[in-house]
């Protein structure tokens, strides 16, 4: 506690006072109307209330929403799908005394009605150019349909397959998951927010809710200051640093303070230090929620806890709405502390120009040009080709040869337009989403289907009819893994393998003699070691989104060559979790050859699958890798490395550069991702990638958050997964600064 104080007394040092810069038209604008603002209407900007009630929790009780948005009461909606409704509420607002305009806001967590692959999945295309394309089509469609706020992107990094949430984010790397971050903020936000093509981002969950306690959903998070700086603070900090316009609080608790209500995480850390200047919204709910954390005594007591604490707008319970007044009232909380937070709320909604044009987002020609455009569904095939990831390919069946001419296709999810949008698709136009069957039949492939297993109940079900389409079919394609509401806010699971009976029907069809390619379609790294045993080839293909079925025809037949990796390590075996790549050494490294270190007695340490795994048609090798000292200021070395396509086909490659500090002042991983480079390389062709070391890829974080880079030895490790590098060490004579 004592080292905490310290530490917020230090990051009080870099105070930054959350007012805007004076004088500007924005500040002198925002001033004006808050000296105009009674006390009811600062605090009704404080509030958010859902149209359509109980998506994740409870929907706030009877408010009367109507009547309070026309007395702005009410300073943003969320759950308002479309510009009719998004209007009429608006026009709501503008009856109110100040006319201040509603921000809406909604989940749009991958794609509005086009769907695009789940986070996760477009995190394993390691294409941070094409992810933030993808952002910015969601931005676009959600826009053109009157949004001007999103609830994305969540940045929670995750060591912790059982937290159904893992889909939403982009997996167990703080480095990646930073460089995701900026490339979802920059193509959510573009560089304006007031441009109809784009809308405001919310970074959440803030913070460390990717590590609640045993992978249960909504559980407790602990962990030390030093492991939350160093693994989980990063892609936040990034998100802010990127420009992001809102951050959301998380659920859990972090150092045993709930976030909602916790002033060193939201007023220390990220206004302080980081010097954010957007508004923090609560989670659903999750101020009143303080009082089941049994962190506040009563809603009244929750109010000006979180208030106090720099929570600004309130996200359904009314807490902020029934209580502030007599909180402030009674000294309890300043009113120059509700100021800051309104304030805060008007900034952006100026910058959004929604005062200057509050119905900007409203354009029913923009909204019908724009959603599910053939442009938008182009983009979505694009990401959904590069989030599929190649896991086996066992005497190279893939890809398939054009002459195979007909399929047995065994799986209802391969026809399920529903699973194909994948967890928290509210909007996704499921009509409108090409299957697998539909693909395949499009192309003009004989498709023999067959159930295989029942969706609802994962038991064998009409395995001669599996069998049958087997024996009439030049191959074999089935589809196995979890329904798309299996993953997601809420699906916490204590086992994470696929259903024997699935992974059974794998191995009989395998008996066909016939080559088998097992499709895993799955919003979290899953289990499967039988079915992978008797698998030809293995492909993770996710869910895709609207255009699914195609991505997995085109990578199937080589139309795509598949270049995605793993952001997430796969385990064998669900007691290995949590599991990630960036493992200490211990006192005891782990050894396959010694007892006594740090291993199990029942399993190998081994995943299935490691961090950063992922195929090619093609092979890629390393060669000539070079250490030299960097000649700029700020660069300590360069590290290069020549990458050759050495196979039969063009394709892409992910070269990997971790770092290890050989010694430190503290315990460090056996190797962190600090670099990545996507390339395309042509049969035969090479290319030397060369990576610049800067202090970001040698510094740590020490227990108390000082940043520093320690002279000494460093290995760099290169390749094309986190399990098969060259390396080459370096040794970093002196270094000066030692703080960030
Ligand atoms: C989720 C948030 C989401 C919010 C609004 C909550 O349950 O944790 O991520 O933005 O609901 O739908």
């Amino acid at each position: 506690m004592k080292k905490l104080l310290t530490l917020i007394l230090c990051l009080c040092t870099f105070g930054v006072t959350t007012a805007s810069p004076q004088n500007s038209p924005k500040d002198k604008f925002v001033s004006k109307l808050l000296k105009q603002m009674t006390l009811d209407e600062k605090i009704g900007q404080l509030a958010q209330c859902t149209y359509r009630g109980n998506f994740t929790g409870p929907d706030g009780g009877n408010l009367p929403k109507e009547e309070y948005v026309k007395q702005g009461k009410i300073g943003s909606m969320l759950n308002v799908i479309g510009i009719k409704d998004i209007r009429r509420y608006q026009e709501l607002a503008l009856q109110s005394r100040l006319r201040i305009p509603l921000i809406f806001g909604l989940d749009v967590i991958h794609g509005y009605r086009t769907g695009f692959p789940l986070p996760l999945a477009e995190a394993a295309s390691f294409d941070l150019e094409m992810i933030e394309e993808a952002a910015r089509y969601n931005a676009l469609e959600s826009a053109a349909d009157g949004l001007n706020w999103v609830f994305a992107p969540m940045v929670d990094i995750s060591w912790d397959a059982r937290w159904g949430r893992v889909m939403e984010g982009a997996g167990e790397d703080p480095y990646y998951g930073s460089r995701v971050a900026e490339a979802r903020i920059r193509g959510l936000q573009g560089s304006n927010l007031a441009d109809t093509a784009t809308v405001m981002a919310c970074v959440k969950h803030f913070a460390g809710y990717g590590a609640p306690i045993a992978g249960k959903e909504y559980n407790s998070v602990d962990m030390s200051l030093g492991q939350f700086a160093n693994f989980y603070m990063p892609p936040y900090q990034a998100a802010i640093q990127a420009g992001a316009a809102t951050v959301m609080s998380a659920f859990n608790d972090f150092n045993n303070i709930p976030c909602t209500a916790n002033d060193f995480l939201l007023n220390q850390l990220l206004r302080k230090k980081w010097s954010f200047k957007g508004f923090v919204v609560s989670d659903y709910n999750s101020v009143e929620e303080l009082v089941n954390h049994r962190y506040a005594s009563d809603k009244k007591d929750a109010a000006a806890k979180a208030l106090n604490a720099g929570l600004d707008m309130e996200m359904v319970s009314t807490c902020y709405l029934t209580y502030l007044k007599e909180l402030i009232q009674e000294g309890k909380v300043k009113e120059s502390v509700l100021d800051n937070a309104v304030r805060r709320i008007l900034e952006k909604k100026y910058e959004l120009g929604l005062f200057e044009d509050p119905f900007r987002y409203c354009n029913p020609a923009r909204s019908a040009r724009v959603l599910n455009s053939p442009e938008v569904r182009n983009a979505s095939l694009r990401m959904a080709e590069r989030s599929i990831v190649l896991l086996e390919n066992k005497g190279s069946v893939l890809p398939l040869a054009p002459q195979i001419k007909s399929v047995a296709l065994i799986g209802g999810l391969t026809k399920s337009q529903w699973d194909m949008a994948g967890a928290w698709a509210a909007m996704t136009d499921r009509n409108k989403i090409v299957t697998l069957h539909d693909a395949l039949q499009q192309k003009g492939l004989a498709v023999n289907y067959a159930d295989g297993y029942d969706l609802k109940t994962n038991r064998m079900s009409g395995l001669q009819e599996a069998i049958q389409a087997a024996n009439a079919s030049d191959i074999i394609i089935v589809a196995i893994g979890e329904k798309a509401n299996q993953s997601g806010e809420k699906t916490s699971k204590v086992n994470i393998s696929l259903p024997e009976e699935q992974q059974k029907l794998v191995a009989e069809l395998k008996k066909t003699g016939k080559p088998v390619i097992v499709l895993v379609m799955c919003g979290r790294p899953v289990i499967f070691n039988e079915a992978r045993e008797h698998a030809d080839a293995v492909l993770c293909t996710w869910w895709l989104g609207s255009e699914a079925g195609n991505a997995i025809y085109n990578v199937l037949w080589g139309k795509y060559n598949p270049s995605a990796k793993l952001p997430m390590t796969f385990p064998a075996h669900v007691g290995q979790i949590p599991i990630h790549y960036q493992q200490k050494s211990t006192g005891r490294p782990t050894s396959l050859k010694q007892a006594y270190t740090a291993s199990y007695i029942d399993s190998s340490t081994e995943p299935a699958y490691y961090f950063g795994h992922g195929l090619s048609y093609t092979t890629f090798g390393y060669s000539n890798l070079n250490v030299k000292p960097g000649k700029t200021p700020g660069i300590h070395a360069l590290v290069s490395v020549k990458v050759t396509n050495q196979g039969l086909y063009a394709g892409e490659e992910v070269v990997q550069l971790y770092v290890q500090d050989k010694t430190a002042s503290v315990t460090r991983p056996i190797k962190e991702l600090k670099g990545i480079r996507k390339i395309k390389l042509e049969a035969g062709e090479s290319q030397t990638v060369t990576f610049s070391i800067t202090d970001e890829a040698l510094g740590f974080y020490d227990n108390d958050m000082n940043y520093k880079v320690e002279p000494g030895d460093f290995i760099f490790m290169v390749g094309g997964s986190s399990n098969n590098l060259q390396q080459i060490t370096f040794a970093l004579k002196e270094h000066n600064s030692n703080k960030k």
